[in-house]
């Protein structure tokens, strides 16, 4: 089947937004060029380029643009042929060992083996191939791979650069008159040793399905680079080390609130390049206008004019340094942002960056309010994080107790770290001479108050109707078999390859099945299927004949089980195409600074969802990028919470307004590292919690309503997030009035097993009673632990049947929402 007008028309606006994605780190005015030449091509990601990580975050697409090939359709003559096929052979020959040392693994640990082996990337390769390319210009495009279910290495290869890659990029900046450096990454490489001396660094990032015909256009000027980095790219060595990360079993988040820039600005240590720092082809001037308040909204017009020679568009970014009281703060916080349309040399727009101030309160542990304490609140307008000038202050006269909230989230066994000498790490706070300050009352904010999320008495009224182990049907997800099987991505029956579904047992009581498909970057389903008589069927899969030479034979039976054509069961159907569309990874769209970005990526995502019939996609996936070495960084936006907020808010309106179709924000909350990500406990003060890990999720349920939230695999403070009542009921639902329903991650069913560490596996019992609605990807274990648990004080978890009929009929609701009655 040749390409569909839709699959055409997702790829040309992907293309078109692509460069919005991208980060220029250095520019000596090399590029972009005039006319496609010849060109010496280096580096893994020339070839093998990287469109999106590996594990369930991965989009099985028809075909992607490498950047080799979107620079030759560009009419870019590739001298260094020879070089890229070298260097091949090389990667091949690495491969097989880095496998051989996985089926070992494997072999001699079993389904834990390969459970921990799932996300691990191979690191690149070291390697001598002489760089003999011609003509005046060379591009090295330096890829890095991550995924689920392992953490990335602060080792060369990984995190730092190989050797053979300092090598080469270094001779290569002394060799060609016009050289590149282009990162197809999805998450930070220390630079250090290559920063100096490059002049022209480009983050390429990872862009889905037109990576490399939209970094041609960015080469050659048809299109330009328009994104600010959305984390801190700094050396290795300067990053946080005063919380855990990577614990097996207790990782203790000391650093509190002091995550990514509001860490280095407040100890002033100096990033490689600062949060939010991004270059252009062009120049922009930023004049600040007077600060405006209205009610307790703070507005700052601002005007942007492009003083250079080309076109552009420009970010404008406010920060406020909120003063210190009873409570430490950082130097300063991300407030409010906003991004020029496209700038033609010369031309100027008028921009108002906005924020109401609730926005910037913080969580008081002891008196459990969110405050805003009386002080100045310094007005930081700019590009980057360090690059801002003072243009006001609001003057707030008293303290402000906003909203009491719950203590949730429990307690860790440390109090939070605060720096010494707190906001001297940029310089003094205040700022001399004249300056315009706005004063602002305690008067002027309105109480919170909560109004308790409806309920849907219909559904109510059906779930009362049913029996108890209908009810446990609705709660956990129609997988049905062995519990292993999950984790081929084929928990699903109605539509190939989606990853799980609803129960398909109460069609006949009118309750309809929804179908759940992975994200975040593009929709998941399998791109051929069989269709026979007796319906739909899976194929094989390239990654599944992948996964045939690493695994021993036990293994892989449960395998060939799922799949009839491989297990010779010789179904000859029609073989059916899903063609979906890999957009550009969660950080990359964050770089965008621009949640109309966003948007048009979930509305391509809402529109193959509609096509395929999928109801429920599970994304976007919005854990801050605590530390740069989570191997899931790649799927997540950004450090700062505000960021996260707004693009996932852009992601879900654009998903959701297609009718049937809801998005999945998840892993709520604190799943920031892979290693043992079922069993690993994250301790949380409640003051990071609320203030740095909830507020990104608080702000895409106000703004966007999510129909859905996925619980996250790992604990916090010592109970897993899907067993806390405290989130799920009331944060979630009471503070926030989420409407939608819960679903925990994809939990392997079943007693701990050996891979278990000190804590044990989320149940589906402990899960439904604190009202996480349904048990993914559901299996006979999950629904034999709820009818064990109903009414059995014995057990850890003890259920009611009120338990059931509240999850079960929130099930409901939504399954009339999405499938229709
Ligand atoms: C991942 C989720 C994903 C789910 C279904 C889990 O392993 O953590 O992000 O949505 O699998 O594939």
């Amino acid at each position: 089947m040749g390409l569909q007008t839709y699959e055409i028309n997702h790829i040309e606006r992907l293309r078109k937004l692509a460069p919005e994605c991208m980060v220029l780190l250095k520019s000596d005015g090399s590029f972009p060029l005039e006319v496609p030449g010849k060109m010496a091509l280096y580096g893994s990601g020339s070839r093998r380029t990287i469109k999106g990580g590996t594990g369930s975050g991965d989009v099985n697409v028809r075909a992607y643009t490498t950047i080799e090939q979107g620079l030759v359709k560009a009419g870019f003559n590739i001298t260094t042929s020879d070089w890229l096929d070298a260097y091949d052979a090389v990667w091949e020959e690495e491969y097989k060992t880095f496998r051989a040392g996985l089926k070992a693994k494997i072999e001699a640990e079993g389904m834990s083996g390969l459970l921990e082996t799932l996300g691990v990337a191979m690191p690149e390769p070291e390697y001598s191939i002489p760089l003999k390319g011609e003509g005046d210009t060379a591009v090295y495009v330096l890829a890095r791979n991550s995924g689920e279910g392992a953490d990335r290495q602060a080792e060369m290869g990984d995190m730092k650069l190989s050797a053979a890659e300092i090598r080469d990029i270094l001779q290569l900046a002394e060799q060609y008159p016009k050289f590149l450096l282009v990162l197809n990454v999805g998450g930070v490489v220390d630079l250090s040793p290559v920063v100096e001396r490059v002049k022209n660094i480009l983050i390429l990032s990872q862009l889905g399905i037109s990576v490399g015909d939209s970094f041609a256009d960015v080469l050659l000027g048809k299109a330009y680079p328009s994104g600010k980095l959305a984390s801190t790219w700094a050396a290795w060595e300067d990053y946080c080390t005063v919380g855990d990360f990577g614990e097996l079993d207790d990782t203790r988040y000391r650093e509190g609130i002091y995550v990514g820039y509001r860490y280095f600005d407040t100890v002033g240590n100096q990033p490689i390049f600062p949060f939010g720092f991004g270059l252009s082809y062009t120049a922009f001037s930023i004049e600040p206008g007077v600060p405006k308040m209205k009610g307790t909204k703070v507005t700052v017009p601002v005007t942007v004019r492009n003083t250079g020679a080309h076109r552009g568009k420009e970010v404008v970014q406010l920060y406020v340094s909120v003063p210190e009281g009873k409570l430490d703060q950082p130097y300063q916080v991300l407030a409010g942002f906003g991004k020029t349309r496209e700038l033609a040399p010369g031309d100027k727009e008028n921009l108002d960056i906005c924020f109401e101030m609730e926005g910037l309160a913080s969580y008081d542990e002891e008196s459990s309010y969110r405050i805003l304490e009386a002080g100045d609140y310094f007005l930081r307008l700019g590009n980057s994080s360090r690059n801002t000038e003072v243009v006001g202050t609001v003057c707030l006269e008293d303290t402000v107790e906003l909203e009491r909230v719950s203590h949730v989230g429990g307690t860790p066994d440390f109090r939070d770290w605060k720096p010494e000498g707190a906001k001297r790490g940029l310089g003094s706070i205040g700022i001399p001479g004249e300056r315009i300050a706005l004063h602002l009352s305690a008067s002027a904010f309105t109480t919170v108050t909560y109004t308790a999320p409806k309920v849907d008495e219909e559904a109510l009224a059906l779930a009362k109707t049913l029996t108890d182990s209908e009810l446990a049907y609705l709660c956990t997800g129609v997988f049905v078999d062995d519990e292993t099987k999950y984790l081929i991505g084929n928990a699903g029956v109605t539509v190939a390859g989606a990853v799980g579904e609803t129960t398909t047992l109460l069609r006949d009581k009118g309750i309809p099945n929804l179908v759940m498909s992975d994200g975040p970057a593009g929709l998941r389903l399998s791109r051929q299927y069989g269709l026979d008589e007796q319906g739909a069927y899976p194929l094989e899969a390239e990654e599944q004949e992948a996964f045939k030479e690493l695994l021993p034979e036990a293994l892989l039976n449960i395998l060939l089980g799922i799949y009839p054509a491989a297990a010779g069961q010789n179904r000859n159907g029609e073989i059916r195409e899903q063609n979906c569309t890999a957009i550009p990874v969660g950080t990359a769209l964050a770089q965008s600074w621009n949640p109309t970005v966003c948007q048009e990526c979930g509305d391509i995502v809402g529109e193959e969802m509609k096509r395929f019939g999928v109801h429920l996609w599970l994304a976007p996936a919005m854990n801050i990028h605590r530390n740069p070495l989570c191997g899931r960084n790649f799927e997540y936006f950004s450090e700062d919470p505000l960021i996260s907020g707004k693009m996932a808010v852009g992601i879900i309106l654009g998903a959701q307004k297609h009718p049937g179709c809801g998005a999945t924000v998840k892993h709520f909350v604190c799943n920031n590292q892979e290693t043992n990500r079922f069993n690993s406990n994250s301790a949380v003060s409640e003051r990071a919690l609320r203030d740095i890990y909830l507020r990104g999720f608080e702000i895409a349920i106000k703004e966007a309503a999510p129909l859905a939230v996925m619980s996250s695999y790992n604990l916090l403070n010592g109970e897993h997030t899907s067993q806390r009542h405290d989130l799920m009921e009331i944060v979630l639902r009471e503070e926030w009035g989420f409407e939608g329903i819960v679903m925990s991650d994809w939990v392997p069913a079943g007693k701990p097993s050996a891979d278990d560490k000190k804590y044990p596996r989320a149940c589906a019992s402990g899960s439904i009673a604190a009202g996480n609605d349904i048990m993914m990807p559901g299996g006979r274990k999950h629904h034999e632990d709820l009818m064990n648990a109903l009414n059995n004080e014995t057990v850890a978890y003890p259920l009611t049947r009120a338990n059931l009929e509240k999850c079960a009929s929130r099930m409901i609701a939504m399954a009339w929402k999405l499938a229709g009655q």
